[in-house]
């Protein structure tokens, strides 16, 4: 079969438009916010482990699934389950990722908030001798209008650059900004690794202790290699509609998994030997960063500059991830239902705001109301939902579709279509058909039977 004809729809302007882009959306609060918080909410080493290992058997086969079925048909991932599979309510697993990606984006512009205001919170954090950052931390999102005007400013800036189209919005704005971060997080870690006592956060991250990973450990660990491998949502899908058969992608997935999982992994290296160094609590919580990374700022020199910088830093990374995020949305809105460019972003910018204040008043206005069973506050909720629930069942639906619908084997053709060099193979085929459904099945059923 043709690649389906979509003559008028943009595609990268090169051949490092797409893993650019794609890399920019894997990198993002995922890495540097999430994961640390995460392995420390569930114990460290042993949640890297399960997490490392949830990435290759179940990140790397998915992430490259949902490209080809994006590459085949041109289209959003919605249009793309109709053209695979017409007259079949395959469709809706597409609807349910345009679904998930509004979701995801209403809180993470909620955290992409607080990183935006700590450019200048930290100015405050490095230059007071003894201040306390927990109490900066936990004093901004508390206050209620502070919150909220940074989250705005946030979703004004992710809709801005999404009106402004694929090649000349999303690829300008992710070309030279990593380097500098990854330069950054080096620096923090010299840091953290030489400060006295930074040896027992160093064995916290890296000798496992299997004795308490129970079925939420393992929940944690595929929502955590789903959300930050951008996973389960259809961004992939539409990334990839972008590309022509002439794209490689066999390879790219491995530079993209490889990148967003190395920076993952140093982000944990920056911040575990200074939670131990300077007694603060691995368990903290989605505020960790924000508490655990001024001090090390404040004990450096050159602390407010790298400081600011890497807030900045940090917030563009925040930006790259959710203009992928809002793409998904965009994208189906002018496929599905003809809507102009510019019309999508505004209208879902400020819907998607809206449906996120309950995330950012649950610390002030509406702190205090916690989810039943869950028994976590608002914007952890969300998260939960998105990210333990809907990321893992968009990726093994897609899996299921690829491994019995659409077939294996034609989808290992099309993946080494403009391949150079690494293809996949068989192996690949077995992953999808029966790993990746598997492991996420026992995977949510254990971490759900845990919580009830
Ligand atoms: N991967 C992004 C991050 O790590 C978050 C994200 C999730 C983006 C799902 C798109 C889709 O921050």
């Amino acid at each position: 079969m043709a690649h389906f004809d979509n003559n008028n729809r943009e595609s990268w302007a090169s051949r490092t438009g797409f893993i650019l882009a794609a890399a920019g959306s894997a990198i993002g609060l995922g890495n540097i916010w999430r994961f640390p918080y995460m392995t420390g909410e569930h114990g460290g080493a042993a949640f890297l482990i399960i997490y490392l290992i949830a990435i290759v058997l179940i990140g790397y086969p998915v992430m490259v699934n949902e490209i080809i079925i994006g590459r085949k048909t041109n289209r959003n991932p919605v249009g793309a389950f109709k053209a695979l599979a017409p007259q079949t309510p395959w469709y809706i697993v597409g609807g349910l990722g345009v679904f998930t990606g509004f979701v995801i984006l209403s809180y993470y512009a909620v955290v992409a908030g607080w990183s935006l205001a700590y450019i200048f919170k930290v100015i405050a954090s490095t230059t007071t001798p003894g201040i306390n950052h927990a109490d900066v931390f936990v004093g901004h999102i508390t206050s209620v209008w502070e919150p909220i005007f940074w989250q705005a400013l946030f979703m004004v800036l992710t809709a801005g650059v999404i009106a402004a189209g694929v090649v000349k919005g999303i690829q300008r704005c992710v070309t030279v900004l990593m380097p500098v971060l990854l330069v950054i997080l080096v620096i923090l870690i010299l840091r953290a690794i030489t400060l006295p006592g930074a040896g027992e956060g160093l064995a916290y991250y890296l000798r496992p202790d299997f004795s308490e990973v129970t079925g939420r450990t393992l929940l944690g660990a595929i929502s955590q290699a789903f959300f930050t491998l951008s996973l389960g949502m259809g961004v992939l899908i539409t990334y990839g509609s972008y590309l022509t058969a002439k794209d490689e992608v066999p390879g790219n997935a491995v530079s993209i998994v490889g990148l967003d999982t190395g920076i993952a992994l140093m982000a944990g290296f920056a911040i575990f030997p200074a939670v131990f160094a300077l007694g603060f609590e691995p368990g903290a919580g989605p505020g960790l960063v924000f508490i655990t990374l001024p001090a090390v700022f404040a004990e450096m020199p050159l602390g407010v500059f790298f400081g600011i910088l890497f807030f900045l830093l940090l917030s563009i990374a925040a930006l790259t991830s959710a203009i992928s995020l809002l793409e998904v949305v965009a994208a189906w809105l002018i496929d599905e239902k003809g809507w102009a460019r510019g019309k999508a972003a505004a209208m879902m910018g400020i819907i998607i705001f809206i449906v996120g204040l309950p995330a950012t008043l649950g610390y002030s206005v509406l702190s205090g109301v916690t989810t039943p069973i869950l028994d976590m506050d608002l914007l952890d909720t969300y998260d939960w939902f998105a990210n333990s629930i809907f990321l893992p069942l968009g990726g093994l639906l897609a899996a299921i579709f690829t491994g019995y619908i659409w077939g294996a084997r034609n989808a290992i053709d099309e993946a080494n279509k403009g391949a150079v060099g690494f293809r996949i193979g068989a192996w690949w085929g077995f992953l999808i058909r029966y790993v990746v459904p598997v492991l996420i099945i026992v995977i949510m059923a254990v971490g759900l039977y845990d919580l009830f």
